[in-house]
């Protein structure tokens, strides 16, 4: 039988981390955890509480009983927090920049990574985020860093906003962005960096497809 791989798979926003991750999953009859959702899920739950983000102890008893589940399904997870589905409205852009505040704070992120861990210890799994092969998982069975150049990343993301029917300004999700991976990349903790022993894919010029065909075979390889 064929041995279940834990895959990670780190980048910026907007690199191409999810879509791929969730063909992939399926194609491979993986489990695709999205830990971007968990730490969204985490900053949903503190503007619900109204906790400032500077009061830890307010914050560490928010995480002591903080319910994050993940429902699979085919067409798409679904993101539980405390009991309420949550998955599209963690999508939404003021999430996007406090998932980013909270997601530099240690009690977050220990409670976080303890989660994921043991979702993903027993393999067979594709999980994305932005520390996942240099701090989750470091000893993954195979890692990938994906890129692309700001534009393409800024253009990705106002087409998925306007496919929910927003309105969004291009030079503003594209500042929004800039803003985000410099928060994640200069952060103390578990910053957003390429592990030594990640592939790096830039899909800036690949199609959906060829992307997804391009990470499957450095899989393939592994798995002969
Ligand atoms: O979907 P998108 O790429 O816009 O972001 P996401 O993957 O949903 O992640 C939202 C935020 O969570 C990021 O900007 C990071 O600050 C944080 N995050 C993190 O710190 N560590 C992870 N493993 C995943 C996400």
């Amino acid at each position: 039988m064929e041995r279940k791989l834990i895959i990670a798979i780190d980048g910026p926003a907007s690199s191409g981390k999810s879509s791929s991750a969730k063909i992939l999953a399926s194609r491979l009859h993986y489990v695709y955890i999205d830990t971007g959702a968990m730490y969204r899920a985490c900053a949903l739950c503190s503007l619900k509480r109204n906790i400032d983000l500077n009061d830890l102890s307010a914050l560490t008893f928010m995480l002591a009983d903080i319910r994050i589940d993940i429902r699979y399904a085919p067409d798409g997870n679904r993101l539980i927090l405390n009991g309420e589905d949550v998955s599209e409205r963690i999508r939404e852009e003021d999430i996007s920049r406090l998932s980013s505040q909270i997601a530099t704070i240690g009690v977050v992120r220990e409670k976080m990574v303890d989660l994921q861990r043991k979702l993903g210890e027993q393999g067979g799994v594709i999980m994305d985020g932005r520390d996942i092969g240099t701090v989750v998982f470091p000893h993954a069975d195979i890692k990938f860093f994906l890129v692309a150049d700001m534009k393409t990343r800024a253009k990705r993301r106002w087409i998925e906003l306007e496919a929910k029917g927003l309105d969004p300004d291009l030079a503003e999700v594209e500042q929004e962005m800039i803003w985000r991976d410099k928060n994640d990349s200069n952060r103390a903790i578990a910053p957003l960096r390429r592990a030594h022993d990640a592939i790096e894919i830039d899909t800036g010029d690949l199609s959906l497809d060829d992307q997804v065909e391009l990470l499957h075979e450095h899989i393939r390889s592994l798995q002969q």
